[in-house]
């Protein structure tokens, strides 16, 4: 088969190259990809020398099953099915655990619903962490990125009053659109304390949001785009209004050995299908167009999902 694997010695630490077909193991699903989501994770990994030469990497994908799992787990063969693993999306076929595929809607288009898997699983399971969001006000910082924009109309969905954080002055009517009540260039101008914080940043914008907690609130740390140490001044976290007993908890996407990843990728691709989520692809081509996409997303030119089509 064909597939994207690293290649240290190339500029864009990728080549399109020729491969031995994956082996699945028995609980694992053999897939012919049809599209590719990338995300900054994985993109900035390849980018830094961080996997040896040969992987193929990738976390998206979507395609279609060609072989079912041998323990007989999982969707039958010709089943269109969106894909989540930590390595192997980014080829012509991969294996992948049964635990961690959903089922994709007849007719639904691939690319879109290849950008579900980490960002959109990711904004879900943080959210539901917030328990009953109805009325309650949710920040989301780093609102414009790929978890961002799927966090702000989940929490929308859920009832929450969204306050959107981006930079990008470009971004406010886009969230706007979205269904955010209130977008903000920074966590500290936040107009009134919120309950949650699920935060895509780090660094200052962390600290900033931390301090807009309501008692009671709590923030969960997702990312670091803003890859800057996060110092909490002195008395931080004495209460200040009475706002007592805020936390923060850290988060890692199938850490949670509770979750049914399979119903949500399934769910949440019925949403994108249905076009009650928008996935936002702001770059989409084929995958021999690879340097182009990587070089854009990690260039920060890139706001939303970028998508590749595996021809
Ligand atoms: N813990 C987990 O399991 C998990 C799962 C998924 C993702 N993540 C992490 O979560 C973070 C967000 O992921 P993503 O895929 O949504 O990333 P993304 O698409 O690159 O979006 C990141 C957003 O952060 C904002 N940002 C603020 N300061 C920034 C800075 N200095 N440099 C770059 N961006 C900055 C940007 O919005 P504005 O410029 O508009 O403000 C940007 O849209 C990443 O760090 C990712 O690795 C973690």
């Amino acid at each position: 088969m064909r597939a994207l694997v690293v290649d240290r010695s190339a500029e864009s630490r990728l080549a399109l190259a020729e491969v031995p077909d994956p082996e699945p193991a028995p609980y694992e699903a053999l897939v012919r990809v049809e599209a590719i989501s990338l995300n900054y994770g994985e993109t900035f990994m390849v980018s830094t020398g961080q996997l040896p030469d040969g992987t193929v990497p990738g976390w998206d994908a979507t395609g279609v099953v060609v072989r079912a799992a041998a323990d007989g787990s999982g969707p039958a063969v010709g089943t269109r099915v969106v894909t989540l693993g930590m390595t192997g999306a980014w080829a012509e076929l991969r294996a992948v655990p049964t635990a961690t595929i959903g089922t994709v809607p007849e007719g639904a288009d691939g690319g879109a619903i290849s950008t579900i898997p980490v960002a959109a699983l990711t904004a879900l399971h943080v959210l539901r962490r917030f328990g009953q969001t109805l009325g309650r006000r949710i920040m989301i910082t780093g609102a414009s990125g790929g978890v961002g924009r799927f966090a702000v109309q989940l929490a929308v969905r859920a009832g929450a009053e969204v306050v959107a954080v981006s930079a990008d002055p470009a971004q406010v009517a886009v969230l706007e659109a979205l269904g955010a009540h209130e977008v903000v260039k920074h966590p500290a101008e936040v107009s009134r304390p919120v309950h949650g914080v699920l935060d895509n940043v780090e660094g200052e914008q962390m600290v900033a949001a931390f301090g807009a907690l309501a008692a009671g609130g709590s923030l969960v740390s997702v990312g670091h785009s803003a890859n800057q140490d996060v110092v909490f001044p002195v008395g931080s976290f004495i209460p200040v209004d009475g706002r007592h007993d805020r936390s923060i908890s850290t988060f890692f996407l199938l850490a949670d050995p509770h979750a049914d990843v399979s119903a949500d990728l399934t769910w949440l691709a019925g949403e994108v299908a249905a076009g009650r989520l928008d996935p936002g692809i702001t770059w989409r081509g084929d995958w021999t167009r690879h340097h182009e996409a990587t070089a854009t997303l990690l260039g920060r030119r890139l706001r939303g999902k970028a998508v590749l089509e595996v021809s």
